[in-house]
């Protein structure tokens, strides 16, 4: 197997050493072979809801002298896994409306020693505030780069407490877009976004000027772009 890329990567980097792996939506299977190769995980799930990824994901477990480490299982969400076989479970490349479904839907959703590596590609800003009111605390956020895309990961563990969150905490989360380029990368889009938005909804209009406010973003209205103040 080739090295995963960096949205892969940076997934496995939050992954605790010695933590036995779930990896939610495994589809080629690459995340858990590469942490349990790497001697990072003990053992490892490769779950998927659909037939076909899951194939391809017992393929790459089996071409890669796996198969002791690592069991292929059908599963919609956790439906199919117990509290006691994983410690930290790994959601990437889903939308965050259905990664904040599948940890909604688990039975072990409040138990409060695992760990919720969590990649949406889409609505993250979604995901972080249904995280903030359900319980859950961000731990660490990074972003990374990969085929010329911005993407971010969240590392979030359930405390069962629901502190009130600026409006702008689903927009930023951890990240420190005023130190860090890929942070600044990846919260831009999120005003490029919001500035679309704005158009004819002053809600998000105030949202994108507290948030370029924040950032220090200069947003061009002619060409949709931001540029750094
Ligand atoms: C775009 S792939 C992401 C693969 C890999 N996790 C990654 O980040 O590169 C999304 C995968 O999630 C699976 N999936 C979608 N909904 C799911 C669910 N509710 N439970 C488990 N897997 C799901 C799909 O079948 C697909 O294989």
């Amino acid at each position: 197997m080739n090295h995963p890329d960096n949205r892969l990567r940076l997934c496995a980097s939050f992954v605790r050493r010695g933590a036995r792996l779930a990896d939610i939506g495994t589809d080629h299977a690459y995340l858990p072979v590469w942490l349990c190769r790497s001697g990072i995980c003990p053992s490892a799930i490769a779950a998927d809801i659909n037939p076909e990824p899951l194939r391809r994901g017992a393929m790459t477990v089996a071409a890669a002298g796996l198969c002791d480490m690592i069991t292929t299982r059908l599963s919609n969400g956790l439906q199919a896994i117990s509290a006691d076989e994983a410690d930290d479970i790994v959601i990437a490349g889903m939308g965050g409306e259905l990664i904040a479904g599948i940890i909604s839907d688990c039975a072990f959703s409040h138990d409060r020693t695992k760990h919720w590596i969590l990649q949406p590609m889409t609505k993250s800003e979604t995901l972080i505030a249904w995280l903030c009111d359900n319980g859950y605390v961000i731990l660490r956020q990074d972003c990374c780069v990969a085929a010329n895309k911005c993407y971010t990961v969240i590392l979030a563990a359930y405390t069962g407490e629901s502190p009130p969150r600026d409006t702008l905490y689903p927009y930023l989360g951890e990240l420190c877009p005023r130190e860090n380029n890929t942070h600044l990368r990846f919260v831009r889009a999120h005003l490029e976004r919001l500035r679309k938005q704005a158009i004819g909804n002053p809600r998000f209009a105030a949202l994108a000027d507290a948030l370029q406010k924040e950032t220090g973003v200069l947003y061009d209205n002619h060409t949709g772009h931001s540029e750094l103040l």
